[in-house]
C-alpha cells in the first residue's frame, strides 16, 4: 500500500530524494504522479513542477482518482494559504479541521449520477482524526508550532479576494483562506481515503493590511518545505492503514 503527499505552491520536489514520473490514466484525464525511488511513496505536485496550471485548472478528479487507483490510502496535502485570523500570522503553519467552499465550476465529486451513480457523502469529518492527531502529536519534535483546528475557506481564484469578501469570511468563521484545497480534499473524502492538510500562510488576506504582500523571504520557505516534509515523512511512517480512520 503507497502513501502519498500532496504540494501546492512553493513545494516542487522532496530534495534528497530521487522521482520517478509516470503518467496515469483514469476515467477523468490523465494525472502525473511521481514515484520515489526505494520507497512506497507517492509525491504529486497539484500545479505541476513548473507551476503552469492554476489553481481553478487542476484536474482534481483525475489526481485523486489516479492515487487511489495506484493503491494509496493516506495522503498528507499542503497548501499555501492567505490569512483572516491574526493567531495565524505569515510564515505560520495550520491543521484542517473544516472548510467552507466557495469555488465554482469546478468538477467536485465522482458521483455525478448516470453510470457515477448518485451518493451524498457525509463532509461532518473531512480530514482524517487519526492523520491529524498524529501530525499534531509529532509537530513539536521538529519544532512546529501547528495551531489545530483550523477552518480553510476555498475560494475559486485565480484572482485574490476584496477586502469585504474577507471579512465576510472571518464572520462565517473562516481562518484561512485559499484556492486549492476543495474540492481535493472533498473528493479523497468521497473516495474513503485518508486525507489530512497541513497549510502554510504566505500573506495577511485582503484588507488587513492597505495591499497584500507576499512572503518572499527564501531562506523561510526553505524551512517551512523542510519542516512540512520532515512532518509529514514521519506522520506517514508512524500511522498505518489499518489503523487509519477506516472509512
Ligand atoms: N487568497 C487566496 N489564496 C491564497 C492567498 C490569498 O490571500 N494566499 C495564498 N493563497
Amino acid at each position: 500500500m503507497s502513501v502519498a503527499i500532496i504540494a501546492g505552491t512553493a513545494i516542487y520536489d522532496i530534495p534528497g530524494k530521487a522521482l520517478r514520473k509516470e503518467r496515469i490514466e483514469t476515467p477523468y484525464g490523465s494525472a502525473f504522479i511521481y514515484r520515489v525511488a526505494g520507497e512506497d511513496l507517492i509525491f504529486l505536485a497539484r500545479h505541476g513542477i513548473k507551476h503552469d496550471t492554476p489553481p481553478h485548472k487542476v484536474n482534481y478528479r483525475a489526481n485523486i482518482k489516479a492515487l487511489e487507483m495506484i493503491g494509496v490510502k493516506r495522503v498528507l496535502a499542503t497548501n499555501a494559504v492567505g490569512s483572516i485570523n491574526t493567531e495565524i500570522p505569515p510564515l505560520g503553519l495550520a491543521l484542517l479541521t473544516d472548510f467552507l467552499d466557495f469555488t465554482s465550476n469546478r468538477k467536485s465529486t465522482f458521483f455525478d449520477g448516470g453510470d457515477s451513480g448518485v451518493k451524498h457523502v457525509d463532509m461532518s469529518i473531512t480530514y482524517c482524526p487519526t492523520l491529524n492527531q498524529q501530525l499534531l502529536a509529532l509537530a513539536p519534535s521538529f519544532d512546529i508550532d501547528l495551531r489545530p483546528e483550523t477552518v480553510y475557506v476555498c475560494t475559486n481564484g485565480p484572482r485574490l479576494e476584496s477586502p469585504a469578501e474577507i471579512r465576510m469570511y472571518a464572520q462565517l468563521g473562516g481562518d484561512v483562506v485559499g484556492m486549492t484545497g476543495i474540492p481535493e480534499a472533498t473528493l479523497a473524502r468521497e473516495l474513503g481515503l485518508c486525507y489530512a492538510a497541513v497549510v502554510f500562510s504566505v500573506n495577511w488576506a485582503a484588507g488587513i493590511e492597505e495591499t497584500i504582500r507576499f512572503v518572499a523571504d527564501s531562506d523561510s520557505f526553505d524551512k517551512i518545505r523542510a519542516d512540512i516534509l520532515a512532518l509529514f515523512i514521519e506522520t506517514l511512517k508512524t500511522t498505518s492503514d489499518e489503523d487509519c480512520c477506516g472509512w
